[in-house]
């Protein structure tokens, strides 16, 4: 099958430009952006993505300069498109301004006619994100792009079928960036012979070839996944030899042990073990407040009951192959750190499995496979759109999305503090108040542990709410995310209570989950939200018998960044009623930081 190669320059695109070239019908593979040129000769076209970096920082990645010897065409994008200038013997520079956003950029009648920018108007619409630019294009490049800020949008070597451009093809906002991509596959001359359904046959033929006559075992979270790997490794082989084991850690949402033995009884899957575990887990908790040591906590009892189902069903006998959901951004190294499958990294890799992978006695069937192809390949498969649509859940469940405290603290808010104060003048329609809790984030790439602001006062404007989140969490490095009060409307004192996790506090944080989730599916939002936490606090409000539950809503891609998702107020304000008349519950916020500064999860 022909394929086209991604070098990846530490950009967040590189994955997007990849997923897209698939869309088009090529696989397309993810290299490090200084992989050996002669590892790609095999490739039919090579595409240098964007990065953060400048081209002339003395670390910045440099692509191997054989690359352009190998006679593939070559496509640069923004950094991709400078790192062709430069090795081509062109020239860099700093722009006079850094362009960031829409841009309208001008195409030459040679570009409109012949190149990557074939069939384009004159004019089109374009995503930039630059400060360096080309100022110079190396001998036998035209010069086939302008913005009025960039002399050098677009220029290409047809002899060579070399081309760069600055601005992104990858993103929607670029409306035409798919032509742009489309032109240079079909440059490349490669056969569009990448389907979901071709992935399927095909692997469906490599799994029988690959298990024999053996049997497989897989951990299942009833996620996406898993489910669908499960799934394809039941149409290969039946299912009398897929076998799959489920923990109840306690810690799951509301009816999901039993919702997820659903899934796997209408598939036809009889032989899926459903463990409850969840009195050893809170055992194992008892008294824990720290989010780091629950974490370990909950990854080692993991193991542990992993390992013993292991030793009861025989599976080190050399019948058997191990399963696996892992998917394709998992499999690259490059393209940023990514902690999202930590629990799932561990129970991989227990000494059990670790002998396995040695010996090849391991299965993979969706490593090739990104998210949304993921989720085509589940509807392909036959499996219904609720599962297949599921938002991501962590592997520790609500045991991260309630928070633990070792003290008592009480305290009255009617005054501010000197440092409430400093933020109220810089967001003066709104009251400010530190919380007496910590939450993660995650700031100049390092993670944080400090204390949220809870904003205050009458509004229905979230654009408003998200200017002074931005405003307070740029200006004061102490705080790391900032909430809105949605109920009461005032706050008057606050209490902290001594709270560990305990079987009672996670069905209060249950029963809210439930309501929320049921909500969003009844308004129809529910896609639109990428993965909707809500978190319960120990923290008691105006002296109301109870914790408080924080919404947190996000709109994301593959979780790397997050904005917080703005919910029209009106059908909000249904949610918080019908949250504030569950039993167990003080107040409700809503949780208005975008990541970076806030990660997604409170711990
Ligand atoms: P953060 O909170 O870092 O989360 O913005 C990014 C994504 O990863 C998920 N997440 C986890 N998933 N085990 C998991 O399997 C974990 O320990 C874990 N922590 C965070 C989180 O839900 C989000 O989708």
């Amino acid at each position: 099958m022909d394929r086209i190669a991604v070098l990846d320059f530490g950009g967040q695109y590189a994955h997007l430009i990849a997923n897209r070239i698939r869309r088009l019908g090529v696989y397309s593979d993810i290299f490090d952006g200084e992989v050996a040129a002669e590892k790609l000769r095999e490739y039919k076209g090579i595409i240098l993505s964007g990065g953060p970096q400048s081209v002339h920082a003395e670390d910045s990645l440099k692509c191997d300069a054989s690359v352009f010897e190998l006679g593939i065409p070559v496509l640069g994008l923004c950094y991709g498109h400078q790192l062709i200038g430069q090795i081509l013997g062109g020239h860099v520079e700093p722009g006079r301004v850094r362009e960031y956003g829409k841009a309208v950029v001008n195409i030459s009648q040679n570009g409109l006619k012949e190149g990557v920018l074939a069939g384009l108007s004159v004019e089109e619409k374009v995503w930039m994100s630059h400060f360096d630019q080309v100022t110079a294009a190396p001998n036998g490049f035209e010069i086939v792009a302008s913005t009025s800020d960039c002399p050098i949008a677009g220029m290409q070597n047809l002899e060579k079928k070399v081309f760069g451009i600055q601005f992104h093809p990858e993103v929607t906002h670029t409306p035409n960036g798919m032509k742009v991509l489309d032109n240079f596959v079909s440059i490349t001359g490669a056969e569009r012979e990448w389907s979901l359904e071709k992935f399927i046959e095909n692997e469906i033929d490599a799994i029988t070839k690959k298990v024999g006559d053996k049997k497989v075992f897989m951990m299942v979270s009833g996620g996406v996944d898993s489910t669908v790997a499960f799934t394809l490794l039941e149409k290969a082989l039946g299912n009398e030899r897929v076998y799959g084991l489920f923990v109840d850690t306690g810690f799951l949402r509301k009816e999901e042990r039993s919702q997820v033995a659903g899934i796997f009884r209408d598939l036809g899957a009889s032989n899926v073990r459903i463990e409850d575990a969840s009195l050893e887990f809170f055992d194992a908790l008892k008294e824990v407040y720290d989010p780091e040591k629950k974490r370990q906590i909950i990854g080692a009892k993991f193991l542990e009951v992993q390992r013993r189902v292991f030793a009861e069903m025989g599976l080190v006998g050399d019948e058997w192959i191990l399963g696996q959901g892992t998917i394709y951004p998992d499999t690259i190294e490059t393209g940023g750190t990514k902690h999202a499958d930590k629990i799932k990294t561990h129970h991989n890799r227990v000494p059990e499995i670790q002998k396995m992978i040695e010996e090849g006695r391991i299965i993979e069937p969706i490593a090739q496979l990104y998210k949304d192809e993921v989720r085509e390949v589940g509807l392909k498969l036959g499996l219904p759109g609720e599962m297949v649509w599921r938002h991501p859940f962590p592997g520790p469940g609500l045991a991260v999305r309630c928070l633990c405290n070792e003290f008592d603290i009480f305290g009255d808010t009617t005054r501010l503090s000197e440092f409430e104060t400093k933020v109220k003048d810089a967001v003066v329609d709104f009251t400010p108040v530190v919380l007496p809790i910590k939450s993660v984030g995650v700031q100049g790439d390092v993670r944080s542990y400090k204390n949220p602001i809870l904003l205050s006062g009458e509004t229905s404007d979230f654009e408003k709410l998200s200017l002074a989140s931005t405003l307070i969490t740029n200006t004061f490095p102490q705080i790391n995310r900032a909430l809105y009060l949605l109920s009461p409307e005032k706050i008057e004192s606050i209490k902290l209570e001594k709270r560990y996790l305990t079987p009672d506090r996670i069905l209060v944080l249950q029963n809210a989950d439930k309501v929320v989730m049921d909500f969003i599916k009844e308004k129809a939002i529910d896609r639109a939200i990428w993965q909707f936490p809500t978190v319960l606090v120990p923290l008691e409000i105006n002296e109301k018998e109870g914790e408080t539950i924080v919404l947190r809503p996000v709109e994301s891609e593959e979780a790397m960044t997050a904005n917080f998702y703005k919910m029209n107020f009106a059908i909000l304000r249904d949610l918080v009623a019908r949250l504030t008349a569950l039993d167990g519950i003080s107040a409700v916020m809503y949780d208005i930081t975008n990541k970076p500064p806030a990660t997604i999860e409170w711990e």
